[in-house]
């Protein structure tokens, strides 16, 4: 079968289209034909490798697993003789970044992997987007214990992340002012934001208004310039671990110094995330927003794209 593989780390280049073995699924597994995955920050974050910390999960000199690929959409083709969940012809999307795959034609997972069926109201290829930074905003979200009627500013609000965190804030009811560039104002306010603030025109933590949370989706603040803009009791989070890892150490210290505090929750994903996320795909609450459709063959120029931080929610790539 195709796919992309990489056997170093390094820029997009280091990603090669080759025929490798199809896989055949164990009892417990199921063999997914591909349909699409997506290129995100995930993926380039392992590939180039530049965060040391993902090489203690990928291989310290070189990648153990060779095909990248967290998100997917696709068909079921085969079910090993244990599996109960899922039957061949079910279409399913998920997302997997213990052991990635799904540049590939092909795909096994264990059935219990965080994956599920896809909604009826949306695109087969457009699934693959759902849960990459669905998933990071929804952490981010419940670790700050947000409740209807807050106040939360997120900059960034046109990644993958932050245009997530926009839709899964508007579904619980909280008062949502966005962060992004000129031409994505309208965007934002789609999304559900109420109000919105030019990046390229104004800065954010001089505006005279106090927020409950502070979500920096995109990583480009720090808490010492957001506090003036919090409420007393009011959360900083941000998805980068900031200059000289500060974000990781106020996480540790401010909640003992400080009313204002910083949260830097460790990202997770279950299947009670994946079915909170498809639940909103279900009722039109969540849609992923798509800015580019890249072939597998052109998996050089997409990684390429992305790496350049600019991307506008999500990138899908087609493999079948
Ligand atoms: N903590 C984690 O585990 C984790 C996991 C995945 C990703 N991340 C990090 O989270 C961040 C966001 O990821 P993502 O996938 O959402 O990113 P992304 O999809 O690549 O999007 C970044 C977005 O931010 C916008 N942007 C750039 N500079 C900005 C600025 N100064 N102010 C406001 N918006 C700006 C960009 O649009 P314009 O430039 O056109 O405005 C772009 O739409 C990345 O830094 C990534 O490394 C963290």
């Amino acid at each position: 079968m195709k796919a992309a593989v990489y056997t170093q780390y390094g820029s997009p280049e280091v990603l090669k289209i080759m025929d490798i073995d199809k896989p055949s699924p164990k009892p417990n597994e199921v063999l997914i034909k591909v349909y699409a995955s997506t290129v995100n920050r995930t993926d380039t974050g392992f590939r180039s490798a530049i965060y040391v910390i993902s090489r203690l999960f990928s291989g310290l000199f070189k990648p153990k697993l060779q095909v990248l690929g967290s998100e997917f959409s696709g068909i079921i083709e085969e079910v090993g003789t244990e599996v109960t969940l899922f039957s061949v012809g079910q279409k399913v999307f998920g997302f997997n970044d213990a052991t990635f795959g799904a540049y590939a034609e092909y795909l096994v997972l264990n059935e219990k992997s965080t994956m599920a069926t896809v909604p009826n109201n949306i695109d087969l290829h457009e699934a693959a987007a759902i849960l990459e930074g669905s998933h990071y905003a929804l952490c981010d979200i419940k670790a700050a214990k947000v409740r209807a009627g807050q106040k939360i500013l997120v900059n960034g609000a046109t990644g993958a992340i932050g245009s997530s965190a926009i839709q899964i804030l508007k579904s619980m009811g909280t008062e949502i002012t966005a962060v992004c560039a000129t031409q994505y104002q309208e965007l934002a306010k789609n999304l559900g934001a109420h109000k919105v603030i030019d990046y390229m025109k104004e800065d954010f933590t001089k505006i005279n208004e106090e927020f409950d949370l502070v979500f920096d989706a995109v990583g480009k603040s720090s808490f010492s310039k957001c506090k003036p803009i919090l409420k007393k009791d009011g959360i900083y989070i941000s998805t980068e671990l900031g200059k000289n890892s500060a974000n990781i150490f106020l996480a540790l210290f401010t909640p003992w110094f400080s009313n204002k505090k910083v949260l830097f929750p460790l990202p997770t994903i279950n299947m009670e995330d994946v079915n909170y996320i498809k639940k909103l795909v279900e009722n039109n609450e969540f849609k992923p927003v798509i800015d580019r459709t890249y072939k597998l063959d052109q998996v050089v120029e997409a990684h390429t794209y992305v790496d350049s931080g600019q991307k506008i929610g999500n990138v899908i790539l087609k493999i079948n």
